[in-house]
């Protein structure tokens, strides 16, 4: 037996097990419930040899010995960014009550350079203890998750979500369970794992325009980013009948007022979410990239890039209410600016949980290759957090984030070892 120092800073006990060619897993886990830190439990600064590139992965919390969280590439990412995205993790994996804690890791470099792959392949080489044996990742801005898991696949790990599934009894099983997870096929072509999240952020929209009393036809949106999140946050919001006028890339934004033929518009992305110019349909009108924010709609969802909203442009926000798609999307200056102007933030934490809570409940097998049971469960949580949260900001004027982080704050206990089926 050896004594691991857990982050909530009880000693947990561990067995150190041999087990042939990997690091020993923890199979006890500390009962107590790890908190929100303003400090990492642990910063890796990692540098690439060939190009110079810098990496990161920050564990917020561990629990069970486990931590979760995506891996990003941009050029740009910095540590901090990585540590707000991690400790945004933490508070997700605790409002939702999983059993794990939160990480991120982040690249600075290029994800359109040809040398990105061999990026990404070094940083998770040299990331291999963490992520044998206690960091789940997945994809996230600029890394998408087929990519990320051929990068597993390549160093013999098999999917991204590892550390988890090397847990099981029968990996072998249960990798097979969680990859028909994933690929299942879901409407509009796409695979559930790759829309689950935009699922959850489209409900929180919708669950904001049923607690306003409105009807989804007469409710507009803006969406920052077409990528994973925003492009499935687009598609099922467009399903549900809701009006999205105005949707930005990269390249630019794309308004109609009259609403915007989704699906037409996904189908012309290339593999970094940009919508081919070329190809546009008709009546389409083309604007800066900055006009997203401006867009005069009811609800503004930023799924794109963190820190997309600040006290320069937060004045230029028109919608009632801003839902966070893309992680550490509203500065917290440009918060508090927005809150006095009476437009709540719904904070990333929650709106955009969907995506790592899911990921979950395919692991501990709650959920499974039927996309209804996936689509059910997060449409009623979602829906009743959000009600919760926009009912404490008109009742009791609580911001939805200082809500959110009083759950965060009281993560539900570990009663025993995380079980992967
Ligand atoms: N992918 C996930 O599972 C997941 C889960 C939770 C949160 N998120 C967060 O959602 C955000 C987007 O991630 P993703 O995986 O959808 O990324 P992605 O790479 O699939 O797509 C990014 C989209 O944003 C656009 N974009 C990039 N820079 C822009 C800018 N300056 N202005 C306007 N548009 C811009 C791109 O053209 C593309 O359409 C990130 O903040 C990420 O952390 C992702």
């Amino acid at each position: 037996m050896t004594m691991m120092q857990d982050p909530a800073g009880s000693a947990a006990q561990v067995t150190t097990q041999a087990v042939p060619a990997v690091p020993a897993l923890p199979s006890e886990v500390a009962t107590t419930p790890a908190v929100r830190r303003s400090e990492p439990y642990m910063r890796l600064h990692w540098t690439d040899s060939l190009t110079g590139a810098v990496g990161y992965l920050v564990v917020h919390t561990l629990r069970g010995g486990l931590a979760t969280g995506g891996t990003r590439m941009r050029a740009g990412c910095t540590v901090t960014e990585v540590e707000d995205l991690a400790r945004g993790m933490a508070n997700k994996t605790a409002t939702f009550e999983l059993p794990v804690g939160g990480a991120k890791g982040g690249i600075d470099f290029d994800p359109k350079d040809p040398r990105a792959v061999e990026v990404l392949e070094r940083f998770c080489e040299a990331m291999r203890p963490w992520i044998d044996s206690h960091w789940v990742t997945a994809e996230d801005l600029g890394v998408p998750q087929h990519l990320i898991d051929e990068v597993f696949e390549k160093l013999g790990l098999g999917q991204s979500y590892h550390a988890a599934i090397r847990r099981a009894d029968d990996p072998a099983a249960t990798l097979e369970r969680v990859r028909g997870g994933l690929n299942a096929a879901v409407g509009g072509g796409f695979l559930l794992g790759d829309v689950i999240g935009g699922y959850g952020v489209a409900h929180a929209c919708l669950a904001t325009a049923v607690w306003w009393g409105q009807v989804p036809a007469e409710t507009t949106v803006a969406i920052q980013g077409v990528g994973t999140m925003g492009g499935a946050a687009a598609y099922y919001l467009y399903e549900a009948g809701i009006k999205v006028t105005t949707v930005a890339d990269a390249a630019g934004t794309l308004h109609c007022a009259d609403g915007l033929d989704i699906p037409a518009l996904l189908d012309l992305r290339d593999g970094y979410g940009e919508i081919d110019r070329s190809r546009l349909p008709e009546g389409i009108e083309r604007l800066p990239r900055a006009a997203i924010l401006s867009a005069d709609v009811d609800i503004l969802v930023p799924a794109a890039i963190s820190y997309a909203i600040t006290p320069d442009n937060s004045f230029d926000i028109r919608a009632r209410i801003v839902v966070e798609a893309a992680n550490a999307a509203t500065t917290p200056e440009a918060e508090a600016m927005l809150a006095a102007r009476g437009v709540p933030v719904l904070p990333d934490f929650v709106a955009n949980a969907g995506a790592v809570a899911w990921a979950w409940w395919l692991l501990l097998g709650e959920v499974d290759d039927n996309p209804q049971n996936s689509f059910d469960r997060l449409r009623a949580v979602m829906h009743s957090k959000v009600a919760l949260l926009l009912a404490a900001w008109a009742d009791q004027g609580f911001t939805p984030r200082e809500t959110g982080h009083r759950w965060a704050d009281e993560p539900s206990p570990l009663t025993g070892p995380v079980r992967i089926p």
